[in-house]
């Protein structure tokens, strides 16, 4: 099967690659011709795990395919995979559609044969209908069915996730696309692959992620509660996600929620709902909620601090580990809020150091280790949950510094052992303050 993707972002760039490496013929398309000739040459345009190895492994098979020429990938296509950027509105905050708007237009004339065209990106419920009217509209003799194929790959293990879906949502009333994807999801024997209505895979995507969204609200809620009640956050959400209704999963209390999706899913659905004259009160208090989070964070940091302008060192910038990824970053932000206050911030994180310097700039200084970071500190604040902050020779560490003071956002130092080595440790609903 022939597959087109457009755009080589953080969906469409493992998703292209995933397809290659199980033996479809794939043209990536984007309109960036940097990033395309930077992919030709087998070099990655963003940090995933395992992806630079499978880049190189189908790009010498001749089954993966980069260009800037979209009529000629459209033309070969069976399925053509809109992977495109639907960034929220810098007002609205509503999804911005120019870019998948723009895809469809650019591609509509060059539809030959039957094709499925395939919404991978994020987008309001509803757009399905609306691609499919530009498209008929420009192109009325084409042959073709706008499907909804949401993606539900999680930054820093797209191609996990990619390879082993819990499920593949697929929107459709078309007979010959389920046909066709059907036999596209023929080696995914392990997934749940579900048929659903165009407008109900298009909101499964917001309902999925505005839930986890709640979830991790409600979990540092917990933890602000266990901060009173002498509880630990830790014997807690082990303790409910012991409850298969519950489930262990996204119990992790943290600094808030980040990254390109929760942030921007969450105030789209929110404003969809706006739209149609409904409130949607769980999920506006998750945005606001987790939006204070961060300040919240930087203020415990700010009110440790054992001297004015103390030297701060930050470990962890991008928004989760496993990524290189800084967008809505809680650490970005967290940083940005120390600023206000505090001039003398270094930081680290292991892959995202260029994609933080796009945003914060020489407003705070960059460490070649976590080591550099620490040395002079008069206190480490852990923002990013990469565990090699684990493995670090925190005894070492601690004489490096002028103070001892650990603020760990991400409860991810081992509590009593870093006590032992004489650290002020302060987690987050690790019990009374
Ligand atoms: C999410 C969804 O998980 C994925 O299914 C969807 O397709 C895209 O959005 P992603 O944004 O890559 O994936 O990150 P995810 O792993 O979900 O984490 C989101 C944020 O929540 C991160 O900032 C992470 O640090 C935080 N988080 C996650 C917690 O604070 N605690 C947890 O237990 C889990």
């Amino acid at each position: 099967m022939k597959i087109t993707i457009i755009g080589t972002g953080y969906v469409g760039l493992p998703s292209g690659v995933g397809f290659a490496e199980l033996g479809q013929e794939v043209y990536c398309v984007d309109n960036n011709a940097q990033k395309i000739a930077m992919l030709q040459k087998g070099e990655v345009t963003l940090f995933e795990d395992g992806l630079a190895d499978m880049l190189e492994r189908n790009l010498a098979s001749g089954k993966l395919h980069f260009t800037t020429d979209l009529p000629f990938a459209v033309k070969q296509a069976d399925i053509v995979i809109l992977a495109v950027g639907t960034p929220p509105h810098p007002v609205t905050k509503e999804a911005d559609l120019q870019y998948i708007e723009a895809a469809v237009k650019d591609l509509a004339p060059h539809l030959s044969g039957y094709t499925v065209v395939a919404t991978k990106s994020t987008v309001p419920v509803g757009t399905g209908d609306k691609l499919e009217k530009i498209m008929r509209d420009i192109n009325p003799s084409a042959d073709f069915d706008v499907i909804s194929l949401p993606e539900f790959l999680r930054e820093g293990f797209a191609l996990h996730d990619f390879f082993y879906p819990e499920r593949i949502i697929v929107g459709t009333d078309s007979e010959r696309a389920r046909k066709l994807i059907q036999q596209l999801y023929l080696p995914f024997k392990n997934s749940r692959l579900v048929f659903v209505n165009r407008k109900s895979s298009e909101t499964i995507k917001y309902a999925s992620n505005a839930f986890l969204a709640i979830k991790l609200n409600y979990i540092n809620e917990i933890a602000n509660f266990c901060e009173k009640s002498g509880a630990d956050i830790e014997e807690v959400a082990l303790g409910i996600g012991l409850d298969s209704r519950i489930g262990s999963k996204f119990l992790k209390a943290g600094p808030g929620y980040g990254g390109s999706c929760f942030p921007k899913d969450t105030v789209a659905m929110s404003y969809m709902a706006r739209q149609w004259g409904l409130k949607m009160p769980l999920v506006d208090t998750a945005i606001a909620e987790n939006d204070q989070r961060q300040i919240d964070m930087a203020q415990r940091v700010l009110a440790l601090c054992p001297v004015a302008n103390a030297k701060i060192a930050v470990l962890g910038l991008a928004f989760k580990n496993g990524t290189d990824d800084c967008r809505t970053s809680p650490a970005v932000k967290i940083v940005s809020e120390l600023l206000q206050h505090n001039t003398d911030i270094t930081a680290y994180d292991p892959q995202a150091m260029q994609t933080a310097q796009t945003l914060l700039g020489d407003k705070i200084k960059y460490a070649d280790s976590a080591e550099q970071a620490i040395a002079g500190s008069d206190i480490v604040a852990v923002l990013t949950e990469w565990p090699e902050f684990a493995d670090i020779n925190w005894e070492k560490a601690g004489q490096t510094m002028k103070h001892k003071i650990i603020v760990d956002c991400r409860n991810l130092l081992p509590m009593a052992e870093i006590e032992r080595l004489g650290f002020e440790y302060h987690g987050i609903g690790r019990g009374k303050k």
